[in-house]
C-alpha cells in the first residue's frame, strides 16, 4: 500500500529551519496515515522526534511498522485531531504541526471501508469505525431528505442534491435500505441526465461520496476544533502547516490564520497565497489537483 505524499518539498521547505536547531525539537504530524510525512521529517532531520496522530486504528498500525526504525525518535498515537488540545496537553509544545487533512490511499482503496464509488463494499465511510459514529449508510436512513440534500448540496457542490436526496427518502418509504456503495453508486447513476454525466468529467457520485464523508466523519468541525487548539499546543518560533482538499477546509484555515496574525498577534502568515501542486505534481497524482497549502509562524 502506498499514498503518495502531496506537496512533499514544500511541507519540507517550511520545516528546513529546524535543522539548525540541536536536540529536543518535536514536529506533530497530525494527520500520520501511511506516514509519507513523517518519514520524510525522520530521514532529513535527524535531531528530530516526530508524534504522529490518526483516528485510523489501520493508519496508525501501519505507520508503526513502516517507521519502526525511527523509534524512539518516532512515536504514535490514536485519536482525533480536534481532540489534541487534551490528548497532547503533556507532548507539548511543538515546534512544527502538519496536517494533511482528508483521507488517505489506504482508506479510499479499500473497499470494505465504504469510501470508494468505485469498489463495491458496505457503505461506512467512518475513518475510526470504533469510534461511535454513525455509518454513512445510518445517515442515508436516518435523516430527512431536507437535511440529506443541504449536505450534498454544503460539503460536494451537487447541483442534484435535492433530487438524490428525495429519491433517498423515497426509497426509505419503501422499505428499502441502501446499504453499498454499489447500489448508493446505482441510485445517483440513474437519476442523473446521462448528458449531465458525460459532461461532468468525474465520476457520477463523486461530489456526494466526498459530501457524505465530510458529515459522517465532522471534518469541519474537527478543523474548527483542531485550530482552536492548535496555539496553545505551539512552541515560540512553531510552524504550523496545513494541507486541505476542499475549498470550505481552505477558507476556515485561511480565515483562521489571518485572525491570528491581525486579532491576536501570534505570529504571522507565510503563504499571502496557498501554495498549489505544479502541473508535474498533479499530472503524476490525481489527489493533488485541489490541494492547498498554508502555514503559520508563530513569534
Ligand atoms: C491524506 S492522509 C495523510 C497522509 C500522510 N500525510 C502521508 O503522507 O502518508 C489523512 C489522514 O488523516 C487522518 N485524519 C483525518 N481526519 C482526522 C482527524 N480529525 N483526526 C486524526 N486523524 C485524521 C485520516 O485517517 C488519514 O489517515
Amino acid at each position: 500500500m502506498t499514498h503518495e505524499p502531496v506537496l512533499l518539498q514544500e511541507v519540507m521547505g517550511f520545516l528546513a529551519p529546524l535543522s539548525e536547531r540541536k536536540d529536543g525539537v518535536r514536529v506533530l504530524d497530525g494527520t500520520l496515515g501511511l506516514g509519507g510525512y513523517s518519514e520524510s521529517i525522520l530521514e532529513a532531520l535527524p535531531g528530530v522526534r516526530v508524534l504522529g496522530l490518526d483516528r485510523d486504528l489501520s493508519a496508525i498500525s501501519h505507520s508503526e511498522e513502516r517507521l519502526g526504525r525511527f523509534v524512539p525518535r518516532f512515536r504514535a498515537v490514536h485519536g482525533r485531531f480536534g481532540a489534541m488540545g487534551t490528548l497532547l496537553r503533556d507532548e507539548a509544545p511543538f515546534d512544527a504541526l502538519v496536517f494533511d487533512l482528508g483521507v488517505s490511499n489506504m482508506q479510499l482503496t479499500e473497499a470494505e471501508r465504504g469510501f470508494s464509488f468505485q469498489h463495491d463494499g458496505p457503505l461506512d465511510m467512518r475513518m475510526d469505525p470504533h469510534g461511535g459514529a454513525p455509518t454513512a449508510a445510518e445517515v442515508l436512513m436516518r435523516e430527512g431528505a431536507g437535511e440529506l440534500a443541504r449536505i450534498f448540496w454544503e460539503y460536494g457542490g451537487e447541483r442534484y442534491s435535492r433530487q438524490i436526496a428525495a429519491r433517498v427518502e423515497a426509497e426509505r418509504r419503501r422499505g428499502r435500505r441502501i446499504e453499498t456503495t454499489g447500489q448508493f453508486v446505482a441510485l445517483i447513476r440513474e437519476l442523473l441526465p446521462a448528458p449531465v454525466q458525460r459532461k461532468m468529467g468525474i465520476h457520477p457520485a463523486r461530489r456526494v461520496f466526498q459530501a457524505l464523508r465530510i458529515y459522517v466523519n465532522d471534518e469541519l468541525g474537527e478543523l474548527e476544533s483542531m485550530l482552536s487548539a492548535l496555539p496553545g499546543l505551539a512552541a515560540k518560533g512553531a510552524v504550523a502547516v496545513i494541507v486541505s482538499y476542499h475549498s470550505l477546509e481552505d477558507r476556515i484555515v485561511k480565515h483562521r490564520f489571518r485572525a491570528w496574525e491581525k486579532e491576536e498577534g501570534r505570529g504571522r502568515v507565510l503563504t499571502r497565497h496557498p501554495i498549489q501542486p505544479g502541473e508535474e505534481e498533479t499530472e503524476r497524482n490525481f489527489k493533488a489537483r485541489s490541494a492547498k497549502l498554508r502555514a503559520f509562524s508563530f513569534s
